[in-house]
């Protein structure tokens, strides 16, 4: 357990550990790449160490060396069948991710995760990848998958849910199946898997048709390695963001952040609400779109979200909701129905620790509603996390304005951001 209490500002600059997405892409597509890779600032975090393990058990051979880890790709059916059950721990990405790449494979494996993974839907990744012939037992559409390794077949799949995870899969898979498989993407998604294997010289081909995107790929061409430099990661920058904001007397400048315009939908909505937001220094890197991030103590109004942002800052709605805790005037975010197959049900425990903190804020449907007031009395300051690292943080940063707040089950933050508590408190923030 964690314990925030307020603070007198945030200034500094803290450093934001590589982008999560891009640290698991950097080590399964150089896995199955010919060549050696360098990857430099990957997230050290749990998640990405489960899909590094995960690689290692297939035989890859992964170093690390002076904080870089380099990965000795052999190509696309280099992969050894593992002598052990894959464990993911909580990371939902390496599970659809993998569960792709594994069923184009020629052995069995068996996938398996922590009891909040365990919980998490994979029938979302299992069907689509059926439709090309996948054979995949899951415990009634969940973990563990038994993934027999057969051949696949090309076909059109459409994707409905808004996901990466499940495109990725997808993708993944249709790189070791003949011919070529077409992705029907009705809601874009982040796209970093495809970045990555256009660098990589995969024959991939996209087009945007209004809301949807067109995928082709062409399977069964070898992929060469190349070095990798991570950005850091605008998710688990949001929760600075949003501090720098709230609290009066702040000033902060993150540095080397992605800002790949499929993940800055918290941008676009914290400047609506009147963010002084300012972006420096706009380059590329890796074909990833970065920059610095200047942030100022704001006056923040309320805003309306509708669903069609949500795909753009999925993973922030946590944070959002504290800085529209503090705005002028009410909130309300639309179309949530995804946060609640997140690493929590994450609609349900927003809503109730805004509750145990004086917030009046109610869920309608798939909708979350929000209405500041100027002062809030705690109703109770134990916040319940149900080991999900980004209710964790965002309730941290609750506690930096109203604290303190007891923040349960807080070693989940390992997931994504271990840094976490070092960071804030060397900018100004008191947690212990
Ligand atoms: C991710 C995709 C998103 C996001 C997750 C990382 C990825 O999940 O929430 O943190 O790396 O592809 P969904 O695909 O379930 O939306």
């Amino acid at each position: 357990m964690i314990s925030s209490k307020i603070n007198d500002g945030i200034k500094g600059s803290p450093l934001i550990p590589g982008d999560k997405s891009i640290s698991h892409r950097s080590i399964i597509i150089p896995s199955i790449s010919n060549g050696v890779c360098e990857v430099d600032n990957y997230l050290k975090s749990d998640d990405v160490l489960n899909t590094i393990n995960a690689f290692k058990v297939m035989g890859v051979k992964i170093e690390e060396d002076q904080g870089k880890i380099v990965i000795y790709g052999k190509g696309l059916n280099s992969l050894k069948e593992p002598n052990k059950e894959i464990y993911l721990g909580n990371s939902g990405t390496s599970a659809r991710l993998l569960t792709g790449l594994l069923c184009s494979q020629k052995f069995n494996s068996t996938l398996t995760g922590d009891s909040s993974l365990s919980s998490r839907p994979m029938k979302r990744i299992s069907d689509p990848l059926s439709r090309m012939n996948a054979k995949i037992v899951t415990n009634d559409g969940h973990l563990p998958l038994k993934i027999k390794g057969t051949g696949l077949s090309n076909a059109v799949i459409d994707i409905k849910i808004p996901s990466a995870q499940i495109k990725s899969g997808v993708i993944l898979a249709a790189l070791n199946t003949s011919g070529i498989t077409k992705i029907i993407e009705h809601n874009i998604t982040r796209d970093h898997t495809e970045i990555m294997l256009e660098a990589f010289g995969g024959e991939i081909l996209t087009k945007k048709e209004n809301t949807k995107k067109i995928i082709q790929i062409n399977g069964k061409k070898e992929l060469v390695s190349k070095n990798i430099n991570v950005p850091s990661d605008l998710s688990s920058s949001a929760f600075f963001i949003v501090a720098g904001l709230i609290n009066s007397n702040s000033k902060l400048l993150l540095k080397n952040i992605n800002i790949n315009p499929t993940r800055t939908g918290v941008l676009t909505a914290l400047k609506k609400m009147g963010a002084k937001i300012f972006l420096h220094n706009k380059r590329t890197s890796n074909n990833e779109s970065i920059c610095d991030i200047e942030v100022l103590s704001s006056d923040l109004n309320g805003c309306e979200l509708d669903s069609n942002i949500a795909k753009l800052m999925i993973d922030e709605y946590p944070i959002i909701s504290i800085a529209a805790s503090f705005a002028k005037s009410p909130s309300v975010f639309r179309g949530l129905g995804e946060l609640r197959v997140k690493e929590s049900d994450r609609l349900k425990l927003i809503n109730l620790n805004l509750q145990r903190c004086g917030v009046n804020s109610s869920i309608d449907g798939d909708d979350l509603y929000i209405k500041p007031s100027e002062e809030y009395k705690i109703k109770n300051n134990n916040i319940q996390t149900d080991f999900d690292h980004r209710i964790a943080m965002a309730f941290s940063i609750m506690g930096s304005k109203i604290g303190p707040l007891n923040i349960m089950d807080s070693d989940s933050i390992n997931t994504s951001f271990p840094t976490f508590i070092d960071q804030y408190n060397k900018v100004g923030g008191h947690i212990s």
